[in-house]
């Protein structure tokens, strides 16, 4: 079993996040907290520990990993070169929800990038995350905490629940404030091309960089980052994404009819319908991020068979959980 340690995230205790860096440093796994979910960390320059990492989570050996720094300098170590671009939006969003894509230098092992060239770098805004990676005095590579293909985990909790008997160290910082993973942004394309929608928006990334390219997986033939092409974010229920607003009421009755028990996660305080389980998950897109992952495992810990959503405009950050939803979804329904 893991050991668990409940740290301060406003002002973390010296002497636990020595604890947890001392495993780091022996080649161990450390969940740990972050601005945007929780992550399984390892020494990113042990390829052995990293390597843990993968077999913890059942992830895949060609979905690379994002490496984790405490100050923007490491980049340096860490990128063959930093381009112009790159050195204007982490001057802008560092720390932050923001990963950027460079060239790798030689000292970053195949196995964290599955053999890309080119490695995913970023700096958390969580004081637990920043001084564990200072503490363990090395770049630590890490995944989201969660058994491959499940929603990630925003809650230690959660973390507790799935990997508790595959890692040396769980640390419990709270919630995740941003709740959905970062925005992964590759600058080594001609246009920077956003990967992933996350935490930093297109329209911020713009104002800073101009013109930036979305990836769309449905118009390039081979996935640029590997871990696109996997099945993510899933709860056991089944998940109906819907876009018609007026739909939902017939749906949740039809599901219903069939016996099942629908969970429904609203974005309007009031539209409870005929749901066996009611959710109001938030008043704007930064609630509603904050709390899509952790209401899909709430869900799922009482055995519901069907939750029902509505889609979003996919504006600011209603393009990032959009992006979630429709990989989590069993169904769209237009
Ligand atoms: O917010 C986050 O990014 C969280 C926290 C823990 O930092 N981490 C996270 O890691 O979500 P993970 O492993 O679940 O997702 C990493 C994503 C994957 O889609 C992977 O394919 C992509 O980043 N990625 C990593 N390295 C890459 C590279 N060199 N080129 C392209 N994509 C890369
Ligand atoms: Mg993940």
């Amino acid at each position: 079993m893991a050991l668990i340690l409940k740290i301060n995230s406003k002002n973390p205790e010296k002497y636990k996040v020595k604890k947890a860096a001392e495993i780091i440093r022996n080649w161990g796994l450390v969940v740990f907290p972050t601005e945007t979910v929780y992550g399984i960390g390892a020494d990113a320059l042990n390829p052995d520990a990293v390597k843990k990492i993968f077999k913890a989570k059942g992830r895949p050996y060609d979905n690379p990993l994002i490496i984790h720094i405490a100050e923007k300098k490491d980049l340096y170590k860490l990128a063959k070169s930093v381009t112009k671009k790159a050195k204007r939006v982490i001057e802008r969003f560092w720390p932050g929800p923001l990963s950027v894509v460079l060239k790798k230098s030689v000292i970053v092992s195949d196995i964290v990038t599955a053999k890309l060239g080119s490695v995913a770098i970023r700096m958390p805004d969580n004081k637990i995350a920043l001084s564990l990676i200072k503490e363990s005095k090395t770049p630590i590579a890490a995944p989201s905490a969660n058994i491959s293909g499940r929603p990630s985990a925003t809650l230690s909790k959660h973390a507790v629940s799935e990997l508790s008997g595959r890692v040396d160290c769980i640390i419990d910082g709270g919630k995740s404030y941003i709740g959905l993973e970062s925005t992964v942004l590759d600058f080594t394309s001609k246009t920077p091309t956003v990967l992933r929608p996350g935490g930093v928006t297109i329209e911020q990334l713009k104002k800073v960089l101009g013109n930036v390219d979305l990836y769309s997986s449905r118009t390039k033939s081979r996935a640029r980052s590997p871990g696109l092409k996997y099945t993510h974010y899933s709860p056991k229920a089944k998940v109906i994404l819907v876009y018609d607003k007026d739909r939902i009421k017939k749906i949740i009755s039809y599901y219903k009819k069939q016996r099942k028990k629908v969970g429904f996660l609203s974005y309007s305080r009031y539209k409870k319908y005929d749901a066996d389980f009611f959710r109001y998950i938030g008043k704007d897109y930064k609630d509603i991020a904050k709390n899509l992952f952790y209401y899909f495992r709430k869900l799922d810990s009482r055995k519901i068979d069907v939750i029902v959503l509505g889609a979003l405009e996919e504006k600011g950050l209603g393009l990032a959980i959009m992006n979630r939803l429709r990989k989590a979804a069993d169904k769209i329904i237009k």
